[in-house]
């Protein structure tokens, strides 16, 4: 359990409490594959619209699969929570079935996470379809179409943090 914290929760200042499970405070505590991969054939970056943090991801395919897969995220736990089982998930799938993946898959795979800590798992899946909207372009194959105007919407955001001197993960 994390303590009682006082945070921004869309534009509000509140007092949480938030309850973890135990699968979730284990991915937390020892996150698999944080990190990035230096030839990645797929790089994401999303940023949440609910709170502002945001995560990253480093993707390798061979062949049509997903072959290694880093993150990183500037976030809380549960968005650490989340990047870690993503990884797990998508490790030696196919473009195809990575693209399958939702939010609930990843809730799913964490055993639950509170409601008001919903979005950190749109948050991984986000920068992960972002990394695979990457590869598709670099690749010249077909990127469908909403996860080029997520990216669209996007880029001048993250561009205009940089220009600021943000340092983006
Ligand atoms: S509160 Fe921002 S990702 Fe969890």
């Amino acid at each position: 359990m994390e303590p009682t914290l006082l945070k921004l929760y869309r534009g509000k200042l509140v007092i949480i409490m938030t309850m973890y499970n135990e699968t979730v405070l284990q991915h937390y505590r020892n996150p698999r594959n944080v990190g990035d991969i230096q030839d990645a054939d797929g790089i994401g970056i999303y940023m949440s619209d609910i709170c502002g943090d945001i995560t990253k991801f480093w993707i390798k395919v061979r062949e049509g699969k997903i072959v290694d897969v880093k993150y990183r995220t500037q976030g809380c736990a549960a968005s650490i929570a989340c990047g870690s089982v993503l990884t797990e998930l998508v490790k030696n799938k196919t473009i195809e079935e990575a693209l399958k993946l939702t939010k609930d898959d990843i809730i799913s795979a964490l055993n639950g996470l509170p409601e008001m800590k919903t979005h950190c798992s749109v948050l991984a899946d986000d920068a992960l379809k972002d990394a695979i909207r990457d590869y598709l372009s670099r690749n010249q194959l077909p990127v469908p179409r909403d996860l080029h105007e997520k990216h669209e919407r996007m880029r001048p955001l993250l561009e205009k943090m940089k220009q600021m001197g943000y340092v983006l993960i």
